[in-house]
This record gives C-alpha cells, sequence and structure tokens, in this order.
C-alpha cells in the first residue's frame, strides 16, 4: 500500500490533529453507551484513538498502511498491519474512524461491510464515518502546501463526479539534494441511504458533525448486528 504510506509519512504535518481528537471524544462518548469488552479499530491510522481505546477496552486495530501500523506500534498500541478478511475473531464493537469508508469504491465497500458484520458478535455495533458531499466539496478539495526546512508537501484534490482525487508530492531533502516521492489517492463520496442499503446490520443513529467548519462535514453512522 504504497499511496497510503506516503500518506502516513505526511499526515503529522497536515494538521488535523485537533479535529480528530475531537472526533474520538464523539466516538468515545457513542461507546459508552454500549456494554462493550472487546473492540476493534479499522484503519486505526496512527493509533491516537486506540491511546483512548485501550484505557477502557481490550482493543485491537489494523490498518493497510504497514507504515501508519509502525507509527501506531511505536505508541504502544496493538496494531497489525492485516486485512479484515483475514481476521477470525469476533468483536463487541467496530470503528472505523475518519472517512475509511470513503476510501473503498462501491465493490470493495460491499465486501467491507459484509466483513465488519461476520467480525461483530451479535448484538454487536459498528460506528463509522463519512464525508459529507459538503465536507468533499468545501473541506476536502482544494489544494494546500507545506514548507518545512528539510521537506516540502503538495496536497492537490479534485473533486468531480463523487470521487475526490488527490495527487500528494513529497520533497524531502538528503544532504544537498532532494527525493521527490508522489502518490495518489482516490475516495468516493456515498449518502448514508447507500451505505444503509448495501450493509445487513441495522442502521441505528446517524448524526451531523462539523468538525471542520460551521456547516456538517461528516456523518456519524451506528450500526447494530441483530
Ligand atoms: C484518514 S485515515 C484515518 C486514520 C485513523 N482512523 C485516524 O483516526 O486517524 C484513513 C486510514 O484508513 C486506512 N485504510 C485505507 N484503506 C484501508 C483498508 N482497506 N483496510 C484498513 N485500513 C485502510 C489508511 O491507511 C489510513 O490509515
Amino acid at each position: 500500500m504504497q499511496h497510503l504510506d506516503l500518506y502516513a509519512k505526511i499526515e503529522p504535518f497536515i494538521g488535523f490533529d485537533e479535529a480528530y481528537e475531537n472526533l474520538y471524544q464523539i466516538y468515545l462518548q457513542k461507546l459508552s453507551q454500549y456494554k462493550i469488552d472487546t473492540i476493534l479499530d479499522v484503519g486505526c491510522g496512527n493509533g491516537n484513538l486506540l491511546l483512548h481505546l485501550q484505557k477502557k477496552y481490550n482493543s485491537q486495530g489494523i490498518d493497510i498502511s504497514n507504515q501508519m501500523v509502525q507509527i501506531a506500534k511505536a505508541k504502544g498500541v496493538d496494531a497489525r498491519c492485516i486485512s479484515l478478511d483475514k481476521l477470525t475473531e469476533k468483536y463487541d464493537a467496530i470503528v472505523a474512524v475518519a472517512d475509511v469508508l470513503n476510501y473503498f469504491n462501491i465493490e470493495t465497500l460491499k465486501q467491507f461491510l459484509k466483513d465488519i458484520e461476520n467480525r461483530l458478535k451479535t448484538g454487536g455495533v459498528f460506528i463509522c464515518d463519512i464525508n459529507t458531499l459538503f465536507g468533499f466539496e468545501e473541506v476536502t478539495a482544494g489544494s494546500l502546501t507545506i514548507d518545512k526546512e528539510s521537506l516540502f508537501i503538495a496536497i492537490d484534490s479534485e473533486f468531480e463526479d463523487d470521487v475526490l482525487e488527490t495527487k500528494i508530492t513529497l520533497f524531502e531533502q538528503k544532504g544537498h539534494s532532494f527525493t521527490k516521492e508522489q502518490a495518489h489517492i482516490t475516495q468516493y463520496y456515498y449518502e448514508v441511504k447507500e451505505i444503509e442499503t448495501i450493509s445487513a446490520l441495522r442502521l441505528l443513529a446517524v448524526d451531523e458533525v462539523s468538525l471542520f467548519s460551521d456547516i456538517p462535514d461528516k456523518h456519524i453512522l451506528i450500526f447494530k448486528k441483530d
């Protein structure tokens, strides 16, 4: 997963930590309403949510980016680079935080939601969030450059026909010269109704969240396996 590994490398510089911490607090509040012992964080990224989860639950994280998993493990959380369909354990709760579902095209998303159902115990909950149309059009689309002493990052995102294409370029100083790495990440916009229709889980609640603006840029969805 080279493209996501480059995202992992630049993530500390793009300044999402505070907004994501607010999102984690919403998840923790929602999780506290259920009886949970075991929890899986799918697409756990840098492990910051796992740091919270492990204080309260028997928690594990997985991510498809090995670079992300190394960053998470260095914080002392239980994270592995393995795909969801390779797991055999069942959990009381599963979370997929910060638009993980938007990384999947429709076919992958269908399979992903089946895998989530398979990995949930009966009565278990799945909580995830997806970007709203406003989130894609007004928050994520656009260009950003970050100029630090020894590195330069350019992020360029275009949203068209419900698809966000993001190009990331990283220049890193190595001695007297610069290395250049590039990545291309695609994300897909989904309406809540679409996700509800393709999932066999029961949708319990949908909340609007405004992380980066006053207008809702994410929906948080809570599903239950009956
Ligand atoms: C925007 S980041 C969010 C990370 C983390 N949940 C957080 O709150 O910071 C999306 C994450 O999803 C991961 N990801 C993308 N596709 C995945 C897949 N098929 N399975 C597991 N993780 C995936 C990426 O590597 C990345 O770490």
